[in-house]
This record gives structure tokens, C-alpha cells and sequence, in this order.
């Protein structure tokens, strides 16, 4: 079986050494140990690593990548089916961070040309502060605001 070196599954996989480094320590890649203690990995650990790449987009934590991982049998590298599997359970998150997003892109339409950047009704310095579902500008200090 072909093993890669460190150099070379970072060039094939299109990250730094550090990263492949912090996926190891991580858990969520191995390697073994040469007899002069260099780290080789399995041709496998590439799809791994696009696995792991693909979950951080996604937005998933490393834990989160890693239980993922955890729930392949035997800690083997996820085949087209369980990434189908993962990838559609992961949808609904992407959704939601399409909607918070937008929401977002909106409110910053009202902050464009005001410049208040107020800590209690901003909706961008303060994106999950209530107020910012009030209106957008000093909300308390017009009298519909101030009752809330
Ligand atoms: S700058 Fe964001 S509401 Fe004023």
C-alpha cells in the first residue's frame, strides 16, 4: 500500500502541514511511524481530509467533524454513501445559515448611510441583540421604542 508523506498528502490535499499536523492531533487523522519516526498516511487520509475540509465549510466544529467521523465503522474513511448520509443530515444547518445570513445582508441595507454602530440596536455590532428586530437606528429613543 502506498503511504504519503506529510509534504506530500499536504500538496495532494491542498493544505498546510500545520493543518494536517492539527487534524492528527485531533483525532481525526492517523499516521504511522516510520523506524526513523517520520509520519506516513494511508492514500485514504486524502478523502479524509476532504471530508473534514468539506464538514468546515459546512460549518461543523471539529468536534462535530469527529463524532461524524466517530459514527463510520471501525474509524474507516466515509465512502460515497456515508457521505450522502452526512452531508444530507447536514442541509438543514446549511439552510439556517443561509437565512441567517441573508437576514443580515438586509439589516445591513438600513445601517448603510446611518453610522450609529449602537451596541443596543445595531443589528450588525449587536446581531443578536432583540432590539435589532425593532428597527433599525436609535429605536429608544422614539416613543414606539422606548415602550418596549
Ligand atoms: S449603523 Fe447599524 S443601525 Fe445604525
Amino acid at each position: 500500500m502506498t503511504q504519503l508523506t506529510i509534504g506530500h498528502l499536504a500538496e495532494r490535499a491542498g493544505v498546510a502541514t500545520s493543518a494536517i499536523r492539527f487534524y492528527e492531533s485531533r483525532g481525526l487523522i492517523s499516521s504511522v511511524r516510520t523506524a526513523g519516526n517520520q509520519r506516513r498516511y494511508a492514500q485514504s487520509t486524502l478523502r479524509r481530509i476532504a471530508f473534514i475540509r468539506t464538514a468546515q465549510r459546512v460549518g461543523l466544529s471539529l468536534d462535530e467533524i469527529g463524532a461524524a467521523l466517530a459514527t463510520l465503522p471501525d474509524g474507516r474513511t466515509p465512502t460515497k454513501s456515508d457521505w450522502h448520509r452526512l452531508s444530507k443530515a447536514w442541509r438543514p444547518r446549511l439552510d439556517e445559515q443561509i437565512e441567517r445570513i441573508e437576514r443580515l445582508r438586509d439589516r445591513l441595507d438600513s445601517c448603510i448611510g446611518c453610522g450609529c454602530l449602537s451596541l443596543k440596536t445595531c443589528a450588525l455590532s449587536n446581531p443578536g441583540d432583540e432590539a435589532g428586530e425593532w428597527g433599525t437606528g436609535a429605536v429608544f429613543l422614539e416613543p414606539s421604542g422606548a415602550d418596549r
